[in-house]
């Protein structure tokens, strides 16, 4: 069992959850990841180590089914059954570069703990997150203090600049030399994003996020294609060549469990609070 140490709501559906688990604080690193299973016959879900500190570790979630609803609902002292990982290859560290972490939505999660990395190892980090609204714009302070320079967008133009990230990553790689660019954010956005470095010719990193079950390799359930070959992201990955990567074929397969995944959440609902489901929860 694992103890949740803190459990707090970052934003609108975003919720931070500190989790004591040493042998995987002791172990993980930037793009690494975990899966947790918070009951007896529950989903295991993956989730990405934003934070590692002494024997706990950080995760961020959006609440999009009914596992994510239910770790919402977890408060310290609760317990959590199975927190297995750290799990993927970590991130390949450059040194002596300059290198942009490009963070979307909730994938800002895991951009601290790569902008601090990436930092230690002597390079110049320049940071870019963008949101929909200024409300999801979260960990602000800590990718501040993480990285050289920090850029902000906003598609509806309350914080930052008024645009997406690829706007500002354009703007960024015309005025600065860049050698390396990591992308983290949902599969469509990491899609359009990474067509910015593609003409300039630039490395660029995406972190991509399949259905995943067993997380060991052995299920295929993780499959995606990079340059022409099927790889599977649990073991593989999760960050890839983000020119190589089929963006279409992952998203067709993110949507291959939807009606179950609706059902479950409608199931969740139900039980938990007697609505139908539609009405949104944070
Ligand atoms: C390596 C990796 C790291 C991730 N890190 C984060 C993170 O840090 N924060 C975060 O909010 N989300 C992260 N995700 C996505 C997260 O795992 C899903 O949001 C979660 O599994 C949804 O579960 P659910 O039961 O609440 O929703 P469901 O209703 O079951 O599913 C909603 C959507 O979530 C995705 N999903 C569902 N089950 C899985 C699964 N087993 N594996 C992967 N995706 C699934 C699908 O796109 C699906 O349509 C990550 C996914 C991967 C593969
Ligand atoms: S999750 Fe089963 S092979 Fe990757």
């Amino acid at each position: 069992m694992y103890r949740v140490v803190e459990a707090r709501p970052l934003a609108d559906r975003v919720h931070a959850l500190v989790i004591e688990a040493p042998h995987v604080a002791r172990n993980a690193k930037a793009g690494q990841f975990l899966i947790i299973r918070k009951e007896p016959g529950g989903e295991r879900i993956p989730l990405t180590v934003s934070a590692v500190d002494d024997d706990r570790v950080r995760v961020i979630f959006m609440t999009v089914g009914a596992t994510t609803h239910q770790l919402a609902e977890l408060q310290p002292g609760d317990t959590i059954l199975d927190v297995a990982g750290p799990l993927g290859r970590p991130s390949e560290i450059p040194s002596g570069e300059t290198c942009v972490v490009v963070g979307g939505g909730v994938g800002i999660a895991s951009c601290p703990i790569l902008a601090r990395t990436l930092r230690e190892a002597g390079n110049r980090v320049i940071g870019i997150l963008g949101a929909r609204t200024a409300e999801l714009l979260i960990l602000e302070d800590e990718m501040r203090t993480a990285c050289d320079e920090l850029y902000l967008a906003t598609d509806d133009g309350t914080k930052g600049r008024h645009g997406f990230a690829a706007d500002v990553l354009k703007e960024v790689i015309e005025s600065v030399q860049v050698d390396s660019v990591w992308i983290i954010g949902p599969a469509i956005m990491m899609k359009v994003t990474s067509e910015v470095t593609r003409t300039a010719g630039i490395r660029t990193w995406v972190s991509l996020n399949p259905i995943m079950v067993d997380g060991t390799g052995m299920c295929g359930s993780c499959r995606v294609i990079v340059n022409g070959e099927v790889r599977f992201a649990c073991v593989d990955g999760p960050e890839f060549d983000a020119h190589g990567v089929d963006f279409d074929h992952l998203m067709q397969r993110q949507r291959f469990y939807f009606e179950e995944e609706r059902h479950a959440l409608e199931h969740h609902h139900a039980t938990r609070c007697g609505c139908s489901g539609e009405e949104r929860h944070g």
